[in-house]
């Protein structure tokens, strides 16, 4: 059935120019954009999206790097959404990540990694209401 997922494009990948052709490829495997904006997070902001990470050693240096620069959060909607974008963006580490896939295109490192996308459809939900109100999810 159709649903939705969650991603952020993250501050490398914008730095670098890649947004551009990052939405294309999203586009190209038949997500539609609900919702997307272009901002920057607080430290503090990007803590409380991490939270679920606050006990990893990496904690502080990835709320840091996700406050260093502009991110693209978008709601996506597709048929199997959040399966299906986990398998167009590849693993973690980018060195793990297929051929073809968004991170091996374009992720630095397991954590300057691209791109985001939920694990779950209950943590889609959580996280796409973290950054836009409802009358944005249209
Ligand atoms: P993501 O899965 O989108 O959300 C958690 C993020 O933490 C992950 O992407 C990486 O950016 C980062 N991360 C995960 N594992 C590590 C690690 N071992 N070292 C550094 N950063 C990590």
């Amino acid at each position: 059935t159709t649903n939705r997922t969650f991603t952020m494009i993250k501050p490398d990948a914008v730095a670098e120019g890649n947004s551009g052709a990052i939405i294309k490829m999203i586009e190209e495997a038949g997500f539609r954009i609900v919702a997307v904006k272009k901002f920057q997070l607080t430290k503090d902001r990007a803590g409380e999206f991490y939270a679920v990470h606050s006990a990893r050693p990496f904690y502080n240096d990835l709320c840091a790097y996700m406050s260093s620069g502009p991110i693209i959060p978008m709601i996506l909607e597709k048929e199997n959404a959040v399966a299906d974008f986990r398998k167009l963006i590849g693993a973690t580490n980018p060195a793990q990540a297929e051929e073809g896939t968004i991170r091996k295109l374009f992720a630095k490192s397991i954590e300057a990694n691209a791109i985001h996308g939920s694990d779950s459809d209950e943590n889609a939900k959580i996280e796409g209401d973290f950054f836009f109100a409802g009358v944005e999810q249209f």
